[in-house]
């Protein structure tokens, strides 16, 4: 099975691909990090416990991370991912696990340590963590198999969902951004062009019905979905942050480029864009293996068939 620790900033979609993760029985979740991002991160925490608890997955360890942004102040998301962050779909549910004390970055370090060339970081909120692990530790990007990470938006100019250019993970800590891409460790960018082709729908969220994990998307997924065709005409909300954990269980549902990707972070109107070098114009090595075009509904499929097996 192969190792992966996750950063998540949870909110719904979030909590959508920790359960794909778990469910999947592929990975070995050797512990989630948590960072500020769609809510604060006190809400993040309880949310991720409540999800592993959901799932009887008490033993994965939850390990806080940063609580706010490297330089900037942070703006929540409540009217996406409701008053709690995963739609209010688990409000009094009762779970008995904790936080652990180790700060994010420092276990993302000891475990990258301990299983050299192993793991898969799968980061899926503001990269706020990633940036102070890189900087503390100058061999990590060694260490670390590789960096897969939910942001940003290549091919798509004026398609963003915080600024016209910009997508919110990369926004929130665009400072952070800048520094994970420029680590040296292998990245992949699952972006906005191919995430936005993830719906799921009101129709996909019946599949579920009679299986355990249906009351929770449909719940958690209400207030996102009716956004999403609110404000975009969708019929159905985007699955960001679980297609970057369907690119690290199977390489089919995405094409894939390497280019050099930089981030904006200093133009009020561009902060947080990510800037892909398609034509080679500013000289320097490709840095980020970015992706091109997605088979949504084979990733969809698999998803639902995925969160369907438990019953
Ligand atoms: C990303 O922003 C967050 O709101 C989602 O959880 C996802 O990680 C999409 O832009
Ligand atoms: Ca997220």
């Amino acid at each position: 099975m192969k190792k992966v620790i996750m950063d998540v900033d949870t909110g719904v979609d979030d909590a959508l691909a920790i359960l794909y993760a778990l469910e999947s029985r592929q990975l070995d979740v050797l512990g989630i990090t948590t960072v500020n991002g769609n809510v604060p991160l006190e809400m993040v925490n309880v949310n991720t416990l409540k999800i592993l608890s959901l799932a009887g997955r008490e033993e994965i360890p939850v390990q806080p991370g940063a609580d706010r942004p490297l330089l900037r102040e942070s703006e929540h998301v409540h009217h996406i991912h409701g008053d709690d962050g995963i739609g209010n779909a688990l409000d009094g549910f009762e779970h008995n696990n904790q936080c652990e004390a180790q700060f994010a970055a420092d276990f993302i370090i000891e475990q990258a340590k301990n299983h050299p060339g192993e793991i898969t970081l799968i980061a899926v909120g503001p990269l706020t963590n990633l940036a102070l692990a890189f900087r503390k530790e100058p061999n990590l990007s060694k260490w670390l198999s590789e960096v897969v990470i939910m942001g940003g938006l290549v091919s798509e100019a004026g398609r963003g969902n915080k600024l016209p250019n910009s997508e919110f993970n990369i926004f929130t800590d665009a400072e952070a951004a800048r520094i994970v891409f420029h680590s040296g460790a292998e990245t992949t960018l699952v972006s906005l062009d191919v995430t936005k082709q993830t719906l799921l729908s009101s129709y996909d969220v019946e599949v579920l019905e009679g299986r355990k994990y249906h009351d929770f998307v449909r719940q958690s997924t209400e207030v996102y979905r009716a956004f999403s065709k609110e404000r975009f005409n969708l019929d159905g909300c985007a699955l960001h942050d679980p297609l970057t954990v369907g690119y690290v269980l199977n390489r089919d549902f995405l094409k894939t480029e390497k280019h050099y990707v930089d981030v904006e972070t200093i133009s009020p109107l561009g902060y947080g864009q990510t800037i892909c070098d398609f034509g080679g114009l500013l000289g320097k090595e490709p840095n980020v293996t970015i992706c091109t075009d997605v088979d949504g509904e084979a990733f969809v499929a698999h998803f639902l068939e995925t969160l369907g097996k438990e019953g």
